[in-house]
């Protein structure tokens, strides 16, 4: 049965788009672990504008099940993993202006920068995850520089519009998952899957791990809207 790690950044967003102390992600996070998330996933940007260092700290103390830092291949973040020692870092491309990851890490053309970070991660005792496109060279690059699983990008998936290109996206995804397991590394998967986009994967029993995170905080919003009113609303009538 596949497994599902929480990416609570979003919550981090929203602490970061006033400069308040809350939501706070940490308690986000603790929520995901209490509803039956199998690891929780944070992403420390270097223009640190959800999640910060300070988060990363305390979630490793207090996370029960997995901490995974999808983070940038740089000194400066393999620094900090080495230190932090997450479970899992999933190496991700990084762009300054970018709303969010756009598309999976070149590992061809980044191979030794890229198998450098990995072999250093893995001394300091942390595993490590490749987030790339369902490219075949891709992941034979990732199976070549040792790395002990990959993550899937879905985002074209998730993205396209009609049934013939999702069709055809689906199709890599599959492809990718199952030449992955063929190739012994574990298989994550991951980047706008949300309460439909999931459904499709059905029976792909190749993908040990989902990670999410948009969709669920988004969804954690809505549902929770009602009960955040009835408690100001308590609190107002009671004035
Ligand atoms: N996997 C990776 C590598 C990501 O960068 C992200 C986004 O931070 C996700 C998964 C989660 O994507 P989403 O927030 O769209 O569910």
């Amino acid at each position: 049965m596949a497994k599902l790690a929480v990416n609570v950044d979003h919550i981090a967003t929203l602490r970061q788009a006033r400069g308040a102390s809350y939501p706070e992600p940490v308690t986000a996070a603790m929520a995901a672990e209490t509803g039956g998330a199998d690891g929780v996933v944070v992403h420390l940007r270097e223009d640190r504008r959800h999640i910060q260092e300070r988060d990363v700290r305390i979630l490793r103390q207090v996370v029960q099940t997995k901490l995974i830092l999808e983070m940038a291949s740089t000194p400066e973040m393999i620094g900090i993993a080495l230190d932090i020692k997450p479970n899992i870092v999933t190496l991700v491309p990084e762009k300054r202006m970018e709303l969010t990851t756009e598309g999976g890490l070149d590992i061809i053309t980044h191979f030794n920068n890229i198998k450098d970070s990995v072999k250093h991660l893995q001394n300091g005792g942390i595993k490590v995850s490749i987030f790339i496109d369902p490219d075949l060279d891709q992941i034979k690059h990732a199976h070549k520089m040792n790395a002990d699983m990959i993550e899937i990008h879905t985002g074209a998936f998730c993205d396209a519009v009609t049934e013939s290109e999702q069709e055809k996206e689906f199709a890599r995804v599959v492809d990718a998952a199952k030449i992955a397991s063929k190739l012994k590394l574990g298989v994550n998967a991951g980047h706008g899957l949300g309460y439909n986009s999931i459904k499709r994967f059905k029976g792909l029993n190749e993908i040990d791990e989902f990670s999410i995170g948009h969709s669920i905080v988004a969804r954690a919003t809505i549902v929770g809207m009602e009960k955040a009113v009835r408690d100001m609303l308590e609190l107002v009538k009671a004035l």
